[in-house]
């Protein structure tokens, strides 16, 4: 059976060849215990530390900077359940279109008698930095706004923001979950002070991430063991998952104009492909100006997008921006904040590409789709 064609690269990527060579290799060569003091521990000591360099290389910050998570949703709660436990102020600034892995935090903080502002966004799903400066208070501790959007693409103006941050003497956290390997990260130039990291999101395997955090900045433990990640995420460490995050790094930094060269070519023919066969039907959900390079949030006027999706499932697979339950349509709180209404939501497909998507992908998908709608039209 032929393999589907996989347009949805921001709900996870594939595990990179190399990534998979070098997880190969340390499953096979490497056993020991990054702690023990002998030969074996020490091995696996230096791949873990060759890791923490290629994944601050990518975006410019020093090994020393670099915690090891399981995931982004753990590298999210610890930046900012860490950086609050290390602070009095009881006031927290985020968006109205975080990942969950963000705003379940908030909520759950919002039971802990914190106070959240959730900045909104414009129709494109961007946050206006003025808006967060206007939000801030004297007891903000921290300002927690994702770089990327998962849903829609969307680039926020994170600099401006930690500027922001910084001038006021407030934390500022980024879930950079969707960015890496997409877009350029560089947080020696930014006042960014923690970033969390996906590793399944670049080409390694899902439960691995990790956490920048600048040095300096302070933030406290959440759980509670031994001394491993400066004991900020003790266990002991996942060596193969994090010698792949390292491996993806390296090869993201790489190979980054090359991959986000493709990813925009192939997104945009696919944009160019559904403008020429449904003229006057098409929106895309964002600016397209500052969207990742790979990302097309796009409403088909007149089709239901959960019915699309599911006749060419197993053929071709994309997003929907709607949730059905039970018969109802849940609107994705990314399209609600957006105050896109709710037919548009539901003709909506989210359509990512990656770094290997080809011209061949992006056509047969194109056909399929346009065959598809004029069935649905009939
Ligand atoms: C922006 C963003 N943050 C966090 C996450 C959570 O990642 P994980 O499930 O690997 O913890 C995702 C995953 O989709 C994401 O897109």
């Amino acid at each position: 059976m032929t393999q589907p064609i996989y347009l949805d690269y921001n709900a996870t990527t594939p595990i990179d060849t190399e990534v998979a060579a070098e997880m190969k290799y340390i499953i096979d060569a490497v056993y020991g215990n990054p702690s023990s003091a002998y030969s074996i521990g020490r091995t696996a000591k230096e791949i873990v530390d060759k890791a923490r360099l290629q994944v601050a290389n990518l975006i410019n910050a020093r090994p020393s900077e670099i915690v090891f998570t399981s995931c982004a949703t753990e590298s999210n709660n610890l930046a900012i359940l860490g950086a609050l436990k290390a602070q009095s102020g009881k006031h927290i600034i985020t968006s109205a279109i975080e990942h969950p892995a963000v705003i379940e935090v908030c909520r759950q903080l919002e039971t802990r008698g914190y106070q959240v502002s959730y900045v909104p966004v414009d129709q494109y799903g961007r946050v206006n930095p003025a808006d967060v400066e206007k939000a801030v208070r004297h007891d903000t501790a921290l300002i927690t706004i994702m770089h990327a959007n998962n849903e829609t693409g969307s680039i926020q103006p994170i600099d401006e923001i930690a500027n922001i941050a910084r001038k006021h003497g407030v934390l500022f956290h980024t879930d950079a979950a969707q960015s890496l390997g997409k877009i350029k990260v560089d947080v020696a130039q930014s006042s960014i002070d923690l970033l969390t990291i996906a590793g399944h999101k670049i080409y390694a395997p899902k439960g691995i991430g990790a956490l920048y955090i600048k040095n300096g900045v302070k933030i406290e433990k959440v759980m509670f063991g031994a001394s491993q990640e400066k004991g900020l995420r003790p266990g002991t460490e996942n060596v193969i998952h994090i010698a792949a995050l390292g491996k993806a790094c390296e090869v993201a930094q790489r190979d980054f104009d090359k991959n986000t060269a493709n990813m925009r070519h192939t997104r945009d023919r696919l944009f160019d492909g559904l403008q020429k066969f449904f003229p006057q039907r098409v929106t895309v959900n964002a600016n397209l100006q500052h969207c990742l390079p790979n990302t097309l949030s796009v409403a088909l006027a007149g089709v239901d997008a959960h019915t699309l999706a599911s006749l060419i499932g197993n053929k071709v697979l994309v997003s929907t921006g709607s949730a059905c339950h039970a018969g109802s349509v849940n609107i994705s709180p990314v399209l609600k904040a957006m105050k896109v209404n709710a037919q548009r939501a539901a003709s909506t497909l989210r359509i990512t590409t990656g770094k290997h998507t080809s011209e061949m992908d992006v056509d047969h998908a194109l056909d399929l789709i346009q065959n598809t709608v004029k069935q649905l039209d009939k």
